[in-house]
């Protein structure tokens, strides 16, 4: 397996369509496996672009400033909890909020169990109770969102489960740096330092034309342009983060309430 670190080599494979994400198992049973079968990450050409396409309308949706608002209201009522604890239940529960799912304070949980198991597949009892969980969630509550629901379950459970680890670590990055206990300090310059200095999602894959596995790292160093970084924290081209917005949206209200009390 080739390690490219490079970062405009990067961002060239990641743009080149010749490139391809590995896979998922469309004929596997499992409801876990099924689940990423269904989802845009692991799947190429025609169908990513279709999933692509619902994935972009569920998030514009989405109302950004309710989303932020409910971020920081469910922060206020769980401090004074461990920000890892907050970091792991706000953002899946606002999102599962505003995208219609049943319960959504219990989506946090069962998505955690589900992004596990979500890079690698393969059997997993607990993958395949929390898939089957969180899409009768997704089809439970019709409405909240403009658009036809219908289908999108999936791709629903897919969005939290994207959300999920990326976003926390933001979080609990950014109210660790020392410079968040210092309050002239912008969050946002909280959130830009650690989306250049400590990504939270640091490398994806890809497969070659020739076949070739490429581990891709988003976090390596940019020769080309040294005045001008370019950041790969939310990859690049057509696979890029759809949810940049909703990110650091979440990942702001959040933080702003932690440090303001
Ligand atoms: C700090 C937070 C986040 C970071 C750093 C991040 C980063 C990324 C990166 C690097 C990718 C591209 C992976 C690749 O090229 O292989 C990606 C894809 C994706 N992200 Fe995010 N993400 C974040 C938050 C979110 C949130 C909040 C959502 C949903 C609301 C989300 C939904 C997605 C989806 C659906 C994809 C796959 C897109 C596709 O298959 O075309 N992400 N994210």
């Amino acid at each position: 397996m080739d390690v490219v670190a490079e970062r405009s080599e990067v961002e060239r494979i990641l743009e080149d369509p010749a490139y391809v994400v590995p896979e998922a198992d469309a004929a596997s049973n499992g409801p876990g496996d099924r689940f990423r079968a269904s989802a845009s990450r692991f799947v190429n050409g025609a169908t990513h672009a279709a999933r692509r396409h619902r994935l972009d309308v569920l998030l514009a949706g989405i109302d950004v400033d309710e989303l932020s608002l409910d971020a920081a209201a469910r922060t206020r009522a769980m401090l004074p909890a461990a920000i890892d604890e907050i970091a792991a239940q706000v953002p899946v529960a606002c999102l599962a909020a505003r995208l219609g799912f049943a319960d959504p304070d219990a989506a946090p949980a069962w998505v955690a169990a589900l992004a596990a198991h979500y890079p690698t597949g393969g059997p997993s009892s607990s993958a395949d109770a929390a898939a089957t969980r969180l899409i009768a969630a997704a089809d439970d509550v019709r409405g909240g969102l403009d658009g036809d629901l219908d289908g999108d379950a999936e791709l629903r459970v897919q969005l939290l489960v994207q959300a999920h680890a990326a976003t926390a670590g933001l979080i609990a990055a950014a109210v660790r740096l020392p410079a968040a206990r210092d309050g002239g300090v912008p969050t946002a310059d909280l959130l830009a330092a650690v989306l250049r200095d400590a990504l939270p999602v640091r490398q994806t894959k890809r497969l070659a034309p020739d076949g070739e596995v490429l581990v891709l790292r988003l976090d390596g160093a940019d020769h080309g342009s040294p005045h001008d970084p370019r950041t790969l924290a939310f990859g690049a081209g057509p696979r890029a983060c759809p949810a940049v917005r909703h990110a650091i949206a979440i990942a702001t209200a959040v933080v702003d309430e932690v440090r303001a009390c």
